[in-house]
């Protein structure tokens, strides 16, 4: 799986200190028992108990029936939460241990399992949020609060939020309904929440992207992608199924697609850097 181009591109950014850089989604937590979002079972096919998806997954919804909303994330919440790591997320943390400031990772999964395995938190960039934190649904401040303890997760649709549990999910500040540090359909990327402008700036200095497990449905990772390969940049593509990315690398010299599943894709990726960098 790792050719000789993808070799000589990786020895160039290392000799040339470009960015080795990784743009993942739920493709590499399947392996961790988390279902994506469009394939089989996923959360935008299944959507809650008792709506759709694309409806429940927006700030206009949240306004006006934020229990639904935080009902729903409970429930999903209560998947990640007992996930363990896979490999993928292993040899991810593998990989940058090796390649220190040639490394970065950006991941549209909120999972906390790039967290789990030991990834640095200052090379991985969390385009779409974070689980573990939830921020004031009017915006009254841009705080972060750690995901409260005393919360019961939720089963899909029947459980309840309790009086109690509404009165910790507010806002400290401004008493509103608090709701999950997530990008929604009808949200924007911004450098504050979501790190937009730096992992820009990350896909000019990036000489080889490696996209993982994602459909690329998600308007920045396609940005990255096109960037790469506007200043020449390698871009390899790991999937067990065809997506945006397959088509916008077709036909070009500095693109691939690979069809796999992502872990023993990075197992043997990590082993052809640990080769590389004794020889550097
Ligand atoms: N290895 C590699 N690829 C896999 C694996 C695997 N083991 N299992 C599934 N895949 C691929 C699927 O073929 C699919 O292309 O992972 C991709 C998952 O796609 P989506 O379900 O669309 O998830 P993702 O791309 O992460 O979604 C992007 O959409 O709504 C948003 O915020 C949500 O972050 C999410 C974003």
């Amino acid at each position: 799986m790792i050719t000789k181009k993808i070799k000589d591109q990786l020895r160039f950014c290392l000799e040339k200190g470009k960015k080795i850089s990784f743009l993942v989604g739920a493709g590499i937590s399947a392996e961790s028992g988390i279902p994506t979002f469009r394939g089989e079972g996923g959360y935008w096919v299944v959507g809650s108990k008792n709506y759709k998806a694309q409806e429940i997954g927006t700030k206009k919804f949240f306004d006006v029936a934020s229990h639904e909303v935080l009902k729903f994330y409970l429930y999903r919440k209560s998947v990640t939460e007992y996930a363990q790591p896979n490999e993928s997320h292993f040899m991810l943390r593998e990989i940058e241990s090796l390649i220190e400031d040639n490394f970065a990772l950006i991941s549209q999964n909120v999972d906390s399992l790039h967290k789990k395995a030991g990834s640095s938190e200052d090379k991985t960039y969390l385009i779409h949020g974070d689980h573990d934190f939830l921020r004031c649904g009017d915006d009254c401040s841009t705080e972060l609060y750690p995901f409260p303890k005393d919360i019961q997760l939720k089963s899909r649709g029947k459980d309840q939020l309790t009086e109690d549990e509404i009165k910790i999910l507010k806002c400290p500040k401004c008493g509103e309904d608090l709701r999950p540090h997530v990008l929604w359909f009808d949200e924007y990327y911004n450098e504050k929440f979501f790190k937009k402008d730096t992992v820009l700036r990350i896909s000019k200095q990036t000489g080889i992207l490696f996209i993982l497990g994602t459909s690329g449905e998600t308007t920045l990772p396609q940005i990255i992608a096109k960037n790469v390969l506007s200043k020449n940049g390698t871009v390899i593509e790991v999937n067990i199924d065809d997506s945006y990315f397959s088509d916008l690398l077709k036909n070009k010299k500095n693109g691939m697609s690979i069809r796999s599943k992502s872990s023993p894709f990075l197992l043997e990726l990590k082993t052809e850097i640990e080769k590389l960098v004794i020889t550097l």
